[in-house]
């Protein structure tokens, strides 16, 4: 088979996160000092493209931004991951997605201020971007937060025999039909939360009703995931962290598992890998800024 241009194209939302590092949890109507603020690149696909890249996948990114004063710190943000930007839609009137995310020094916990700026109900013109390689790639993941894009993506990488990977962080209108196109779904606690089904029961649920390979995340605890060899639950504990920021700890958990299981470790393996990566990320502020270095994993 002729050598793809990319491993993994990403596609959904990227952000601007300000975050503040905050020695108590955020309290209505006060000035509160911050031990740190900093300005970092974020959003789920745009975070899980980067440390793709990082765990040495060739990737890009679609995703919208604005023409406004964040646009070049977006674009720089990419490149310094080695991320291709050739899918960056760059919208005039729109503005930047950004984020503000107070964490508490004391455990870890982000609490995310937010706002799409419509990204999720725009257009695109997908025939020129498959006309210019947007799915010359191993594999397609997506956050959902494009759906419709998402689902056509995601018909079409099917049809070419790429592999589609879903990070599903909650319930949108939309998320069956793509589950239903996906290879890999790997969702967050606070989506089966959102089902009303237990863990582990919503794994084996997901697994019969979509067939797919499937994984829970659940933050600090660890992660569940269907086990094909034992055709059964298995639960995975996460090693204790001093954790400082758990931002993005999800997105880079996706990455990692992608650039894992594309690298050809087996499902299960993919997913320990991913949760050492995550695991390290906790150690420093910041959803990117926090990405380790691979020689430390
Ligand atoms: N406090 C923590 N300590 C150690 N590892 C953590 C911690 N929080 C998260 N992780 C790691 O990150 C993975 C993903 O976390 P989580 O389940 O919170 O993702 P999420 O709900 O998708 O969050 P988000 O996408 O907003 O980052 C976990 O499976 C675990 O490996
Ligand atoms: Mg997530």
């Amino acid at each position: 088979m002729a050598k793809t241009r990319f491993d993994c194209v990403c596609v959904g939302i990227s952000t601007v996160d300000v975050l503040a590092l905050l020695d108590q949890p955020l309290c209505e109507d006060e000035k509160i000092p911050a031990r740190e603020v900093l300005v970092d690149g974020g959003g789920p696909a745009g975070t899980a493209a980067c440390a793709a890249s990082a765990c040495g996948l060739r990737t890009a990114i679609l995703s919208f931004i604005g023409g406004d004063l964040w646009k070049d710190f977006m674009l720089e943000g990419f490149r310094r991951f080695k991320v291709a930007t050739d899918f960056v839609l760059c919208v005039p009137r729109m503005a930047t997605p950004v984020s503000l995310i107070a964490v508490n020094n004391r455990n870890a916990s982000r609490t995310i201020l937010w706002n799409g700026q419509g990204a999720g109900s725009r257009r695109v013109d997908l025939a020129g971007l498959l006309r210019r390689g947007l799915l010359d790639t191993r594999a397609l993941h997506y956050d959902g937060h494009l759906m419709n894009v998402s689902v056509r993506l995601a018909r079409e990488a099917r049809r070419r025999g790429i592999l589609t990977s879903y990070d599903c962080g909650s319930i949108r209108p939309g998320w069956a039909k793509l589950a239903a196109l996906s290879d890999v779904f790997i969702a967050s606690h606070k989506f089966t939360r959102q089902l009303g089904m237990p863990l582990p029961a919503a794994v084996g649920w997901l697994r019969r009703r979509f067939g797919f390979r499937v994984a829970v995340t659940a933050g600090e605890k660890g992660f569940y995931y269907f086990d094909e060899g034992r055709g059964g639950v298995e639960f995975v504990r996460q090693k204790h962290y001093a954790a400082v920021d758990t931002t993005g700890c999800g997105d880079v958990f996706h990455g990692a598992f992608l650039a894992g299981y594309l690298k050809g470790r087996d499902f299960g393996a993919a997913l320990r890998f991913a949760q050492k990566v995550a695991g390290e990320k906790t150690r420093a502020l910041g959803g990117r800024a926090g990405i380790p270095q691979l020689d430390s994993v």
